[in-house]
């Protein structure tokens, strides 16, 4: 399969590492030949229609700091270009997530659908701004475009959903599905320490972003609760359908009385019909949504299943690569691959 990957931040690196890594489970396994044939960043591009070097494309990006200065490579915007130009079955679009505008991952997406590539992407933006009107072009498009990464990194959540489960009305999806505040919250927990000060903390360790009110005030939660409620549910929902609190009045003592009581206290994102709703919420210690640090979880309220729940990295290169391979190696299968 031709791939363009546009955007070699940490998960463009992190997925050529896994194809690197990989390759010969790959063509053994599921007989897919990955063969990325560009490579985009903010500074240019790297083309090989042959297939790029992706050890040498790592060593250069790493050391000069853009695709641009591997062998071949050209400076400029070029990634619409690219998208259109260069012949590939997939587009992966994997650049920041802008949720006002959902570019430039947006105008990436919408390209590639027109130019009949196949499209994945982890970049939540596009998505949460334009999730319908994605989904309605694929389709008329006649391509594949898949997501997973852009919900829970690594956990499969909405392929588990919108597969394994496909045989259950699905009543209620509740989730953790913000690593920072799940790793502020545990730490204000076992230390008893209060909010400001772990915050600061996890800014110093990396963990927290300099400016953290999209984890902090629960809207990154609330844009992957807006993707799952279009994806899974099939309502048309925007970001701001959702209600949402944060975790910035959360204090201390509350903690330690819901920990007296046996519970913790979470930042869950619910999603029913008619309910879109961000929170701090109580969980019984030893409930699936009591994950601690950076965990991810999610359980689902299903008519025949009663609950299933499931947890793991939220986030990562090499965790979140688990999600794009898969979507790839579904998008070879559906070929028939
Ligand atoms: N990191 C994770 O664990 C994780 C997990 C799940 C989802 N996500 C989402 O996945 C996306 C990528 O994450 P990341 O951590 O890899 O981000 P990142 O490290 O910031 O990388 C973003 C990449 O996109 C490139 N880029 C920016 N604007 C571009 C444009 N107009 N045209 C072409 N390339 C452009 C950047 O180029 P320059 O380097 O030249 O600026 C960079 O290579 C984000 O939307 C993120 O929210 C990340």
């Amino acid at each position: 399969m031709r791939i363009v990957l546009v955007g070699f931040g940490n998960l463009g690196k992190g997925l050529s590492r896994a194809f690197i890594q990989k390759a010969g489970f790959l063509r053994k396994t599921h007989g897919l030949i990955p063969r990325v044939v560009a490579a985009v960043d903010e500074f240019g591009a790297a083309v090989d229609e042959k297939g790029l070097n992706l050890a040498g494309l790592l060593k250069t990006a790493e050391k000069r700091g853009t695709v641009a200065a591997y062998k071949g490579g050209k400076r400029g915007k070029l990634a619409l270009k690219v998208i259109e130009d260069v012949e590939a079955d997939v587009v992966y679009d994997l650049t920041p997530t802008n949720i006002k505008t959902g570019e430039p991952g947006l105008t990436h997406i919408k390209r590639a659908m027109l130019a009949g590539k196949h499209v994945i992407t982890s970049n939540k933006g596009p998505l949460v701004v334009a999730f319908k009107e994605l989904d309605s072009l694929a389709r008329r498009c006649g391509i594949e475009f898949r997501y997973s990464a852009s919900v829970g990194g690594a956990v499969p959540v909405i392929g588990l959903a919108r597969k394994l489960l496909a045989g259950n009305e699905i009543r209620e999806i509740r989730g953790v599905l913000n690593g920072t505040t799940n790793y502020l919250l545990t730490r204000m927990s076992t230390e008893g320490a209060p909010f400001e000060i772990v915050l600061r903390e996890a800014q110093e360790l990396g963990i927290a972003e300099k400016d953290p009110t999209l984890d902090i005030e629960g809207i990154d939660t609330a844009c992957k609760i807006t993707i799952l409620a279009n994806s899974i549910l099939g309502v048309n929902a925007k970001l701001k359908d959702v209600k949402i609190t944060g975790i910035t009045r959360v204090r201390s003592e509350a903690i330690r009385l819901a920990r007296e009581a046996g519970q913790v206290i979470k930042l869950v994102g619910v999603a029913r019909q008619g309910l879109l709703e961000v929170g701090p919420k109580l969980i019984p210690v030893g409930h699936p949504l009591a994950v601690s640090g950076t965990l991810n979880a999610v359980t689902f309220e299903l008519d025949l299943a009663r609950e299933i729940s499931i947890t793991g990295f939220g986030a990562g290169p090499k965790e979140t690569s688990s999600s794009l391979l898969g979507d790839l190696i579904d998008i070879h299968r559906t070929l028939g691959g």
